[in-house]
């Protein structure tokens, strides 16, 4: 089938919802992708911090297999083991003692959020369900999880919006405070912002959230469906600021692409959600579990979280330099490999130049231009993609 031809059934048969870029891609290994064209590009977007371990790791290609020809799917009536080993995996190594599994990063969340309220209700009181998240988060697109996004454009159209959820600026800890009531059950919060903008707090910022929940019995529920899994430097974006959180959500990168989601609380908080309270039908499959378990153990064993943080100084570094140089881009933020490049006029046409010249960027807001590859990338897929990003800022500039 050629490109053209897919283009235009694609503009027939979809919902119009994505603004996609033209092309159609058919093939990954590691951090390259290949278009129906044969055209081949180095991906630093990797499916928006999904493929942390690249494209078609053997790791997780086998489990895969294994998996497939194993037992794919069998109801949450029963157990499997898969799924009991990756909680118990994730559990070890973070600061949970239970975990929910469910599809996607809006459905973690809104495990989250139902959990949060329900805690809330039968520990304190029935009004204690508000829920207070940023401005400029994002945090999901079914309804409950609009609602918490602090982003009017991802709302308008679908009000009314579910009620309960309260803005206050990222970053500030009065406003937060001053938020605060007797009606609220939860903080919700990403540990830094991604989709808005990656915008890293100051390090009191989670301290400061984790004080005011231990002083009102709020619970601090950081969406980490972005920052975890390794993408910061740290397995979760949480250890940069020595505290943790009651409730965590991980989706994304936990099964290196194929769906899942995940929500991780204390086991006082976790116990709220009794039998028959909450479900998926395809959440933890024993096939998913065990391809998020072949991807955790990768992630452990091979210390990608430390790669991560290497690489992510390695390319801050470079970046600070190139601002130096190219007075279009304004500020360079990040941690790890999730990293942001301000500009000081639209990012779309930098983006744009870059796929031109076979290097796959993601924007975050209007003007930034967003960095995330692949946890694996190597320091000559470093230097490659910003020698393309410089390259692309000047055309577009001049
Ligand atoms: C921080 C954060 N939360 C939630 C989501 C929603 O995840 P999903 O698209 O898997 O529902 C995203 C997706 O980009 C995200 O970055």
């Amino acid at each position: 089938m050629d490109t053209k031809t897919l283009m235009e059934w694609s503009g027939k048969y979809h919902t119009p919802n994505y603004g996609r870029t033209p092309i159609c891609l058919v093939r990954g290994d590691g951090l390259r992708v290949w278009d129906s064209d044969g055209r081949e590009y180095l991906d630093f977007t990797s499916g928006i911090a999904v493929t942390s371990l690249g494209h078609c790791h053997p790791r997780v290609t086998g489990a895969i297999q294994e998996a497939a020809a194993t037992l794919l799917h069998v109801s949450n009536i029963f157990h499997t083991a898969p799924q009991i080993h990756l909680a118990k995996l994730l559990c070890e190594h973070s600061f949970a003692d239970r975990v929910f599994f469910g599809n996607s990063g809006a459905e973690a969340n809104e495990a989250a959020i139902k959990l949060a309220r329900k805690y809330a209700k039968e520990r304190f009181a029935s009004d204690r369900f508000e829920i207070i998240a940023t401005r400029n988060s994002f945090h999901g697109r079914t309804l409950a999880t609009v609602s918490a996004t602090g982003q009017e454009k991802y709302q308008h159209g679908f009000e009314p919006l579910v009620p309960g959820f309260k803005h206050v600026p990222y970053n500030d800890l009065r406003a937060m405070e001053r938020a605060m009531d007797s009606r609220t059950a939860a903080i919700l919060v990403e540990p830094l912002q991604g989709e808005g903008g990656v915008y890293v707090p100051d390090d009191d910022y989670l301290p400061g959230l984790r004080k005011l929940c231990d002083e009102t019995g709020a619970l601090l529920i950081l969406d980490e469906i972005q920052t975890g899994m390794g993408r910061t430097g740290r397995l979760w974006a949480y250890e940069h600021a020595g505290v943790e959180p009651d409730i965590m959500t991980l989706a994304k990168a936990l099964a290196n692409g194929v769906p899942i989601g995940a929500m991780l609380a204390r086991d006082e908080v976790a116990r709220a959600l009794s039998p028959g309270t909450h479900g998926s039908t395809f959440g933890g499959t024993p096939f998913v579990s065990s391809v998020a378990l072949a991807t955790l153990t990768t992630m452990i064993e091979e210390g990608i979280p430390e790669r991560a943080a290497k690489m992510g100084r390695h390319v801050m570094q470079a970046l600070g330099r190139m601002r130096a140089r190219q007075p279009a881009i304004r500020e360079v933020r990040g941690r790890g490999l999730l990293i942001g490049i301000e500009l000081d006029r639209g990012a779309a046409p930098v983006v744009d130049a870059c796929r031109d010249a076979g290097l796959l960027v993601l924007t975050a807001g209007d003007r930034v231009v967003r960095l995330a590859p692949a946890l694996i990338a190597t320091e000559a897929d470093c230097d490659r993609a910003l020698e393309i990003l410089e390259q692309a800022l000047s055309r577009v500039v001049s």
